[in-house]
């Protein structure tokens, strides 16, 4: 028989064939409350899930009793209580390196639109305020030759390093838990700690999972240490910077602009303060959102999936440890 798994976010036509051929499966429409009661049979019997968004913590596991293994289409994995899956001996499953250029692409517009100020001016190019002649109030501020500071070194660091030095000269500085020799070596990184990367950064970029330790990283007193002139973007998980003080330093010019793809409630309240405030560039968490590789990242899942169901795990698995 044919493991069960629960489906519980869209897939194209031919990786949800694909994961037919290996799994009977139930397909729902996300791990909401209601779905977990409505669907507490398929929980009950899976041995697998795929999906992204939605809590995998203990109380989703003791509903769950025969799972195996979860395999989130995302590189983040914040949702999941770790622990909680290891004591259950849960295999997590991810997507880490096939979205890695896309996410840097994103965070280079992201430093761009808010240096040049590319979606507000085109705003007001469809509201017909090109008249004349533009003047300094449609000016923006250079990206090219300044400091490109980057908080976290992972993949998509060094993706976002290899973008800013090469293609528009940037000297890169960064803070991350280990000193990256390719970064070093190959974009110049020179490695700082957190305090120095405030202080020198003219373009801060934030590229963090969520854990504990780096909830609320960037609060009041980090933004304080700032120039006026830096711009703040951040493309990893929303709760790294305490959203409030961003609004504040935002509002009093403690610091110059921000680009967000990421919030700390998504989808962003439509009363957000961030959403009429000029000098903020907002996105729906694209981060990751091109045809190609979300395409890419639902492929990587499903094979993740079938590998770890069958006992054939080479890479991509967050709790490695249990496979021994
Ligand atoms: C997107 O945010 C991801 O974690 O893949």
């Amino acid at each position: 028989m044919k493991p069960s798994v629960v489906l519980y976010k869209s897939l194209p036509d031919d990786l949800r064939q694909r994961l037919d051929e290996h799994f009977t499966v139930t397909e729902i429409n996300g791990l909401t409350a209601e779905n977990l009661e409505k669907h507490a049979e398929a929980f009950a019997s899976a041995e697998g899930i795929l999906g992204s968004g939605g809590k995998v913590d203990s109380e989703f596991l003791a509903k769950a009793p025969k799972l195996r293994v979860a395999s989130t289409v995302s590189v983040g994995y914040d949702n999941f209580d770790v622990d909680a899956l290891n004591q259950r001996g849960v295999l997590l499953m991810h997507t880490p390196t096939v979205l890695t250029e896309t996410v840097a692409d994103t965070m280079m517009a992201l430093v761009l639109s808010s240096a040049r100020r590319v979606v507000e001016v085109a705003e007001r190019v469809k509201a017909g305020e090109w008249q004349s002649n533009i003047g300094p109030d449609w000016f923006g501020i250079d990206v090219h030759h300044k400091k490109l500071g980057i908080l976290g070194m992972g993949r998509i660091g060094l993706a976002l390093a290899q973008r800013a030095h090469l293609g528009f000269s940037m000297p890169i500085l960064y803070n991350a838990r280990k000193h990256h020799d390719a970064a070093e070596q190959r974009f110049d990184a020179q490695y700082c700690d957190l305090d120095t990367l405030l202080k020198e950064s003219d373009f801060l970029c934030i590229s963090l999972p969520l854990t504990e330790q780096t909830h609320h990283l960037i609060g009041r007193e980090q933004l304080a240490k700032m120039k006026p002139s830096a711009v703040l973007i951040n493309a990893g998980r929303g709760p790294v910077v305490d959203e409030q003080a961003l609004i504040e330093a935002l509002k009093d010019g403690i610091i110059h602009a921000a680009g967000l793809d990421v919030f700390e409630q998504e989808p962003l309240p439509a009363d957000s303060p961030l959403l009429s405030l000029p000098n903020v560039v907002a996105l729906p968490h694209i981060g990751s959102a091109t045809h190609e590789t979300r395409y890419g990242m639902a492929k990587d899942a499903v094979d993740n999936l079938i590998a770890a169901l069958t006992g054939k795990v080479e890479k991509n698995c967050v709790n490695p440890q249990l496979l021994k």
